[in-house]
């Protein structure tokens, strides 16, 4: 093998090399040595092992358009809720992010380091005092080379010594080190979460700016324990963390609508003509797009489904009391109709029940609803610079699509074949054609998240573009 001094080096590496190693207190061979291990780490995993998943630096460099790839730490703490931290890795990651965890002491008790780093794509640190992790990275670098401290599961202990200040463990001294936001997902039994001691800890905790995502209330791991105090679900915690890093992102200062869900319209009081739209798609669209930075109005029909958090939601039902909400929210950069709208709704809707009369059946004339997308396209004024509509489609769903991006004037049109067996219709993934003016794109079945993503990329190249 070849071997290389640093005599060899030109004088302006020799210079920046000589001023990083000064930076890490090393000395220049010792830096060398670091950066060396550091890159064939990076590029030799793979190389070894072909059949492994991609890296992690891979799998997330398609994310680099839309968010500024934010950098999470991890600090899993001690407790049984711990199992769901790995899970937290992975909608981390899913959502663009770049992840590196430390386990607390008695995190080890629940998850091993090995399969933490597996997840992570670099290894996990455990120890203040390990002279190979202070050698590579060192407890500050840990603490500051991030954009936020993620702390899941936050034990009543951890809180305990967060709001003392104690840094007696690589944990809590990189807690207490980091000049970066904190957000904590606490996890504990009742009596723990309600003890007043835990409550004057999260009271300070909070003062002091850190912030704090659940518990939920449900069943504990202790047979027959329920109460408030099981670990706010990784998606949520995903959802908080999107939320904080978001300021960063490539959509900031851009204004995207998004319609999502079904819409009902009313036949009397107690009964409706709707659809089975699960809202999923839109929501996950609204999530994405504050988690690139923009300001996102979610206009939504009657879904079973949280708010996307950083999000302004106006909840509606009718599509005609949609398209006045649409129209408020003018002007936009971006429009998304990811809405399901109800095509006719009953001409009189009754103020009272109908009733059933014997041998008697109602006849229900409808009327055609507004068309809420054709209408936003076609706008004279204030039309928003990229207009996106949704087909779904139980046949010829490319020519169907095609025809309707014509008759609808928007700017693109996403097809997602809907038949029943596809599953498609509330179910968790989509598989999608993107048709433009400039042509058609496959993508491949992905989760509605992962799709969200997508179109968030392709709406951030098009509006740099300004290409449709
Ligand atoms: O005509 P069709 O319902 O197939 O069109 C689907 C697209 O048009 C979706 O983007 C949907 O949100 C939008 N749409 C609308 N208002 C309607 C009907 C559909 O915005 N009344």
């Amino acid at each position: 093998m070849a071997s290389l001094t640093v005599r060899q080096l030109d004088d302006t590496l020799k210079r920046l090399l000589r001023l990083r190693a000064a930076r890490h207190g090393r000395s220049m061979e010792d830096e060398v040595r670091v950066i060396l291990r550091q890159a064939a780490d990076e590029a030799g995993r793979d190389i070894l092992d072909p059949s492994k998943p991609p890296a992690q630096s891979e799998r997330q460099a398609k994310h680099d358009v839309t968010t500024a790839r934010p950098r999470i730490l991890l600090i899993i703490g001690g407790g049984i809720a711990a199992y769901k931290s790995l899970d937290l890795i992975r909608r981390l990651q899913d959502r663009g992010a770049q992840v590196r965890c430390i386990l607390s002491g008695a995190a080890g008790h629940f998850v091993t380091p090995l399969a933490v780093g597996a997840l992570c794509g670099e290894r996990a640190y455990t120890d203040l005092f390990e002279p190979q992790s202070e050698f590579d990275v060192g407890h500050i670098r840990l603490a500051r080379d991030t954009d936020l401290v993620v702390v899941a599961p936050a034990t009543a202990d951890l809180l305990a010594k967060m709001a003392g200040g104690h840094a007696d463990d690589l944990a809590t001294a990189v807690l207490l080190a980091t000049n970066k936001p904190i957000l904590v997902a606490p996890a504990m039994n009742p009596q723990m979460w309600s003890a007043k001691a835990t409550q004057r800890n999260l009271a300070q905790l909070t003062a002091d700016g850190i912030r704090v995502v659940g518990p939920n209330v449900g069943e504990m791991a202790e047979r027959g324990e329920a109460g408030i105090g099981r670990m706010a679900e990784p998606l949520e915690i995903a959802a908080a963390v999107a939320a904080m890093t978001c300021r960063t992102g490539v959509l900031s200062g851009k204004r995207v609508l998004v319609t999502s869900g079904p819409t009902s319209e009313p036949i009397d009081p107690v009964r409706f003509i709707a659809n089975r739209s699960s809202g999923k798609q839109g929501h996950a669209i609204a999530s994405a797009a504050a988690a690139a930075g923009a300001h996102v109005v979610l206009v939504s029909g009657p879904a079973n489904l949280p708010d996307p958090p950083g999000v302004s939601v106006v909840k509606i039902e009718t599509a005609q009391q949609m398209l006045n909400a649409v129209e408020k929210a003018m002007p936009v950069d971006v429009a998304v109709f990811a809405a399901a709208v109800a095509d006719w709704r009953p001409q009189h809707a009754s103020e009272s029940k109908i009733k059933k009369q014997p041998g008697r059946t109602p006849t229900l004339t409808l009327v055609e609803n507004p068309d809420i997308l054709s209408t936003v396209a076609h706008r004279e004024t204030d039309r928003p610079q990229l207009v996106i509509g949704f087909a779904a489609e139980t046949d010829h769903l490319v020519a169907n699509a095609r025809a309707k991006l014509a008759k609808k004037g928007c700017d693109w049109i996403l097809a997602n074949d809907v038949s029943p067996a596809t599953g498609i219709m509330g179910g968790d993934t989509n598989t999608i054609h993107l048709i433009s003016a400039r042509g058609e794109e496959s993508w491949p079945p992905q989760s509605k998240d992962e799709v969200a993503r997508m179109l968030i990329e392709r709406i951030v190249a098009a509006l740099a573009g300004s290409e449709r």
